[in-house]
């Protein structure tokens, strides 16, 4: 992996992805969609170097959502091992480049090997402060809001929370993404338009990038296509453009 750089002003500082398409890239070489799964971890490789590279600090990638589990099981349990195949290949590299992994979801529904691989993982990489990379494993984001409004309930019944300090702040708290900041930029590829349960409280006033691209193409100039069309527009976090001074673009 090439070293980092300072990332420019106006660059997103957090990127989440939906990785979509690796399917229909395989359906198109005629290929069983698993070769699809394993182009698109290449391609989780070449997103991670190229945050590293550019200074971005957080990058969160949807890799298999609470839905998911509902494909059929070659392909569950295919993805589950190329999951601990990427561990397995990449984790030593990760740690050397100073790259944070964690992992967002209810990991009790992965297998105890993987489980047991994602928490060595986290912890071998905890202190690591060039990137995080958050992978979004039996993840949903509804199901994430109920966990964390169950175990706010759970803490004003208990008489260790008051009513009135449920802020945003303390939500956040109780989410899985606790820690990050939101995300700035919500990438996805594939060519569809919807978010899919992923960080839907996170993604309140995150910018939104749809592209045709399959995420196994999804390349450096993809990525910088990207982040170029979020350079160019102006978040207004609800206010008038005259209240953020001239000029003001996202970032
Ligand atoms: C969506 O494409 C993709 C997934 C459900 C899995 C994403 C997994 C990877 C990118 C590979 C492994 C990940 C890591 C972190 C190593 P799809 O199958 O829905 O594509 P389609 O819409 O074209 O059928």
């Amino acid at each position: 992996m090439s070293s980092s750089s300072e990332r420019p002003p106006d660059w997103p500082r957090h990127v989440a992805i939906i990785m979509d398409g690796n399917g229909r890239w395989a359906h198109r070489r005629f290929l069983p969609r698993l070769e699809g799964h394993r182009q698109g971890a290449k391609s989780v490789r070449r997103a991670v170097e190229f945050c590293r590279r550019h200074g971005i600090e957080f990058l969160t990638l949807y890799a298999f959502s609470t839905e998911n589990w509902q494909r059929p099981s070659a392909e569950v349990s295919g993805l589950m091992k190329l999951l601990g195949q990427f561990l397995e290949s990449e984790l030593d590299e990760l740690h050397a480049n100073d790259i944070r992994f964690r992992t967002i979801g209810d990991l009790t529904r992965l297998p105890a090997r993987l489980r047991t691989r994602i928490e060595a993982g986290q912890e071998k990489t905890r202190d690591n402060q060039s990137l995080v990379l958050s992978i979004a494993l039996s993840y949903g984001g509804r199901q994430e809001i109920l966990a964390a409004a169950q175990a706010i309930a759970h803490a004003v019944k208990m008489g260790e929370l008051d009513e009135s300090s449920i802020t945003e702040d303390a939500f956040s708290r109780n989410l899985y993404t606790q820690g990050l900041p939101d995300p700035d930029l919500l990438i996805r590829t594939g060519g569809e338009m919807r978010i899919s349960n992923f960080l839907l409280w996170q993604c309140a006033y995150t910018e939104l990038y749809f592209t045709d691209v399959l995420w196994p193409d999804f390349d450096d100039q993809a990525f910088l296509d990207a982040v170029k069309a979020f350079t160019g527009r102006q978040r207004r976090f609800g206010m008038i453009a005259e209240q953020l001074g001239a000029g003001e673009r996202a970032g």
